[in-house]
């Protein structure tokens, strides 16, 4: 049975990370798919191309996971999957539910697609796409919410801001040196 993982994935988290790698154990195949919108393009961080190439990066341990992207509607996409192929979703806390409900109602009131969710582990709960963004942006430490993958990726989009603050921590630490000598 094939489940279709779709998503922005701008860029993959850690906690996606988590429920593909459970999922691939589940299903025979996961396909991740960049959903893309042509109207919305220009509203990510990463370009679609930019989103694929870190997925490919991220996933080659999982021989049974693929990606791909689509733009249109997710039931389209799900029409043209091998019958019975499922659409994954992760679920992180109680919020994501309320609204993973009302896109699973709708998605099989418009086009009969069954969705399949997965709790994502708790010490997930907090890492979002959005909050990893907003954390790189100003050159923070995200390598414990992404895999290297989106970790490089968000080093290289920020490489300025990265550089500056290592260059002000080195300064710091050179200070406090010459404060305190034999330290
Ligand atoms: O990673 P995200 O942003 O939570 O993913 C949301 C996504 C892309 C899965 C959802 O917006 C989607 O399925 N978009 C495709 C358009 C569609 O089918 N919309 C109808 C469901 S409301």
């Amino acid at each position: 049975m094939n489940a279709v993982f779709p998503g922005s994935f701008d860029p993959i988290t850690s906690g996606h990370m988590d429920v593909l790698t459970r999922a691939a154990k589940i299903f025979d195949h996961v396909t991740l798919t960049v959903m893309h919108n042509a109207r919305k393009q220009g509203r990510h961080l990463f370009t679609l191309e930019e989103r694929m190439d870190i997925l490919r990066e991220a996933t080659t341990h999982l021989p049974n996971v693929r990606v791909d992207t689509f733009g249109g509607l997710l039931v389209d996409y799900m029409a043209r999957q091998e019958p019975g192929s499922v659409i994954l979703r992760g679920l992180r806390a109680v919020s994501d539910y309320e609204y993973e409900l009302q896109i699973a109602h709708l998605n099989r009131q418009i086009g009969d697609a069954e969705t399949v969710f997965i709790m994502a582990a708790t010490r997930w709960s907090f890492v979002s796409s959005s909050m990893v963004r907003e954390i790189a942006s100003y050159g923070g430490d995200v390598s414990e919410m992404v895999p290297r993958a989106s970790a490089a990726a968000l080093r290289r989009k920020h490489a300025d801001v990265y550089a500056e603050r290592e260059a002000e921590k080195e300064e710091q630490k050179q200070a406090q040196q010459q404060e305190q000598p034999g330290r």
